[in-house]
C-alpha cells in the first residue's frame, strides 16, 4: 500500500486548480439513469469513487466512457440490462445508493444493497425510503438489499424530510422528475451539489425550482432528454487547500474558487486570522501576521460549517493560540484523526461529538494512519507545518476525493512526495 511522505518546508506560494466536484459528479452521473438519450459531463474530477461508480453503471448495463484523461464522462442508458446494485460495489461507496431513485423512477423497479456501516457512523437509508414511499414506492429490506417497487408508477407528493439529508435530496428529486403529477419536498438539503444536480435536470428536461432553498418543487414530466453538464467546482478540494498557506503561511490562489461554496468556512478562517479575498481566477488566501487565533467550529448542513471539512480545520487549529471546540453534528464518530494528529503533538480531548484542541506552538512529524478520506488530507495538511518528516500510510483513502494531490501542493513549495510500495 502506498503512502505519502510530507516535510515541513515553510511558507507555500503560487496557485492550485481545483477539480469538478466528487459530491456532485457522484449525484449527476446516476441522472444518465433517467433517459435514454447520452448524458455528457465537463469538468469532471478524476478519482476513485468516480471509476467506482463507473463500474456501478456499467453493471446495470450502461454505457460510460471517458475522454480528455477523464475530466469527461460520456453515458448512456438506451439498453440497461440490470436493475440491482450490487453490495460488493455499495459497500465500496455509500453514494452508490444514489441509483435507486433513477432506477424506480425510469423501469417502477430497483434493489438496492444497503450500503452498511462506515468508518464514520451508521448511515441508515431511512430518509431515501420514505420519501420514495411518500411518491407511491412500495419497498421491502429482504437479504440485506432494499427491493423498491412502483407498480402503479411514482405519483408526486407533499413530504417533509425529518432531516436535509443530502444523498435522500438527490434520490427524492431525481425519482420525482419522472413521477405523475407535482412533488413539494420540504426540509430538503440545499447543498450547491443538489443545485448543480437540478441545474442538470433541467438541460434534461425536468421542470424543478427551488434548489437551493429547504423548499424544492419538481413537475413530473413523460421523458427526459440527453444533455451535457460542467460539474460545479469541489468547495471541498477547494476548502483543503485553502488551509495549506493558513497552516503553513504564504499565499496561495485557488483557481475556480468562489465565496459563495464555502461562505460559513470562511467566516471561521477569518476568525483565525486567515484572509481570504475574490479574485477573477479564484480566491486567494494568505495569513495575516502573527498566530493563528483558536475559533470554535460546529459542523451543520449547508450553508453551514461542513462536516467535510471538520478533519482538515482541526489540523490548522492544533497550532492556534488558545482552546477550539469542534462539534460534529453530522455523523456520529468522525473524531478518527485526532488520535493521528495527537500522535504528532497535538492537545486534543475528545468527549462523544465534542473535540476540545489546545493550540501548541509547533507540530512534530509521524508515522500515521488515514482513516477516511477527509481525515487523510488533515493528516497531509498537519505535516506539512510539522517539524520534520510525516508518513500516511493507507492513502488508497486519499485517492478517492483529492485528484494529483502531490503534484498540486508540489506547485506551491511543498515537500511532498508519494511511497510506491
Ligand atoms: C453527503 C456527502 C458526504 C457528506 C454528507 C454530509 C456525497 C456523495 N456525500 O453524504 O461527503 O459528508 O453529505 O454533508 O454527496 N441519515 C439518516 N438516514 C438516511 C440518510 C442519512 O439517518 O436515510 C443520516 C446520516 O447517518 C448522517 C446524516 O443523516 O448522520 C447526514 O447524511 P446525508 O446528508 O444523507 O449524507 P450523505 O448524502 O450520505
Amino acid at each position: 500500500m502506498d503512502s505519502i511522505l510530507v516535510t515541513g518546508n515553510g511558507a507555500l506560494s503560487g496557485q492550485i486548480p481545483i477539480a469538478g466536484a466528487k459530491n456532485a459528479c457522484l449525484t449527476l452521473m446516476p441522472a444518465t439513469l433517467l433517459s435514454e438519450e447520452p448524458l455528457t459531463l465537463t469538468n469532471a474530477p478524476r478519482l476513485s469513487d468516480i471509476k467506482t461508480m463507473t463500474a456501478l453503471l456499467q453493471s446495470l448495463g450502461a454505457e460510460v466512457s471517458t475522454l480528455q484523461d477523464g475530466q469527461v464522462i460520456a453515458m448512456s442508458s438506451h439498453d440497461l440490462t440490470s436493475h440491482t446494485a450490487d453490495y460488493e460495489i455499495v459497500r465500496k461507496m455509500r453514494a452508490s445508493n444514489l441509483v435507486l431513485g433513477p432506477l424506480l423512477a425510469r423501469f417502477g423497479q430497483a434493489v438496492v444493497s444497503l450500503p452498511g456501516g462506515c468508518a464514520i457512523g451508521a448511515r441508515p437509508m431511512d430518509l431515501h425510503t420514505e420519501g420514495l414511499e411518500a411518491l407511491g414506492a412500495e419497498i421491502e429490506l429482504k437479504d440485506g438489499y432494499l427491493h423498491a417497487s412502483a407498480p402503479r408508477g411514482l405519483t408526486g407528493a407533499v413530504h417533509e424530510m425529518r432531516f436535509a439529508s443530502v444523498g435522500a435530496t438527490e434520490n427524492i428529486v431525481m425519482a420525482a422528475t419522472l413521477a405523475k403529477g407535482t412533488t413539494v419536498l420540504k426540509n430538503a438539503a440545499r447543498e450547491p451539489e443538489i443545485v448543480d444536480l437540478v441545474e442538470c435536470l433541467r438541460k434534461m428536461g425536468a421542470q424543478i425550482s427551488g434548489e437551493g432553498t429547504s423548499t424544492i418543487e419538481i413537475q413530473g414530466v413523460d421523458l427526459l432528454h440527453g444533455a451535457t453538464h460542467q460539474v460545479v467546482t469541489d468547495r471541498i478540494e477547494l476548502g483543503t487547500y485553502m488551509l495549506a498557506p493558513a497552516i503553513c503561511g504564504g499565499e496561495v490562489e485557488l483557481l475556480g474558487g468562489r465565496l459563495s461554496l464555502v461562505g460559513a468556512f470562511v467566516e471561521k478562517l477569518d476568525a483565525a486570522g486567515i484572509e481570504v479575498e475574490e479574485t477573477a481566477k479564484g480566491l486567494k488566501v494568505r495569513r495575516r501576521n502573527g498566530r493563528v487565533q483558536a475559533v470554535d467550529v460546529t459542523t451543520e448542513p449547508f450553508p453551514g460549517f461542513p462536516t467535510d471539512l471538520q478533519a482538515q480545520m482541526m489540523a490548522l487549529l492544533c497550532t492556534a493560540e488558545g482552546t477550539s471546540v469542534l462539534e460534529e453534528k453530522i455523523f456520529e464518530n468522525r473524531f478518527m484523526h485526532a488520535p493521528e494528529l495527537t500522535r504528532m503533538g497535538a492537545r486534543i480531548d475528545v468527549q462523544g461529538g465534542t473535540a476540545t484542541v489546545t493550540g501548541v506552538d509547533r507540530l512534530k512529524g509521524a508515522p500515521v494512519m488515514a482513516t477516511d478520506l477527509r481525515a487523510s488530507v488533515s493528516l497531509i495538511l498537519a505535516g506539512l507545518a510539522a517539524e520534520g518528516e510525516t508518513v500516511v500510510s493507507r492513502v488508497y483513502h486519499l485517492d478517492r476525493g483529492y485528484e494529483h494531490v502531490v503534484q498540486k501542493l508540489e506547485g506551491v513549495g511543498a515537500k511532498i512526495e508519494r511511497i510506491k510500495s
